[in-house]
């Protein structure tokens, strides 16, 4: 399958997403000072945020992977989430800082900070850079937002559409799918 070039447009600018990665690093930098944070960061999406984030904290952190499924296929979640990929780290008593993508549904969400809850851990927020609150299935807090988008769907800076699209340094709208070549 192959899209067009054409078939996205620009949504929040490498620039945009730079001075939000920073405003959220300075908040955790005063809220964790001196808790040294374990940072979970949910593959795929979330990487690149995750490494440009994490080179914006001053203090002492961590930082582990997990991986979920969520039989997507194309933009649409089945809602059915499954970890495929289980953290290294041992939590228990640990402040831990999910770093999330964006949050959808809510329900990857859910099911991550439920599963995370079951080690014990002395915390669990959310830092999540984008936000389709639009499109809640489940109530979920998240503690930390980069930005409130509408219900579109969006590509690059860690996002993917059908794996491509991930390497982009912005955040586009997928806007034309007739422009898709099967
Ligand atoms: P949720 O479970 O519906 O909240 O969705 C969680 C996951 O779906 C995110 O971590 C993303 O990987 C993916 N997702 C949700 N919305 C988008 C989008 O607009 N573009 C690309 N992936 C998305």
């Amino acid at each position: 399958m192959k899209i067009l070039e054409s078939s996205y447009e620009v949504m929040i600018t490498s620039q945009e997403i730079q001075k939000k990665v920073i405003y959220l690093a300075d908040l955790i930098n005063e809220d964790y000072k001196d808790k040294n944070p374990i940072l979970v960061c949910n593959l795929k999406g979330a990487f690149i945020f995750l490494s440009d984030f994490c080179r914006c904290l001053t203090i002492p952190h961590e930082v582990d992977f997990m991986s979920t499924s969520s039989y997507k296929k194309g933009m649409e979640t089945s809602g059915i989430v499954r970890i495929v990929k289980d953290l290294k780290t041992n939590i228990i008593g640990r402040n831990v800082l999910i770093i999330e993508d964006i949050v959808d549904t809510g329900l990857t969400l859910n099911y991550i900070k439920k599963f995370l809850a079951l080690h014990n851990p002395l915390s669990i927020r959310v830092v999540s850079l984008l936000n389709k609150k639009d499109r809640r299935k489940i109530e979920v807090d998240v503690d930390y937002i980069g930005f409130e988008i509408p219900d579109k769907f969006i590509i690059g800076y860690g996002l993917d559409y059908e794996e491509k699209y991930r390497g982009l340094k912005y955040i586009a709208e997928l806007i034309d799918i007739k422009n898709m070549d099967k």
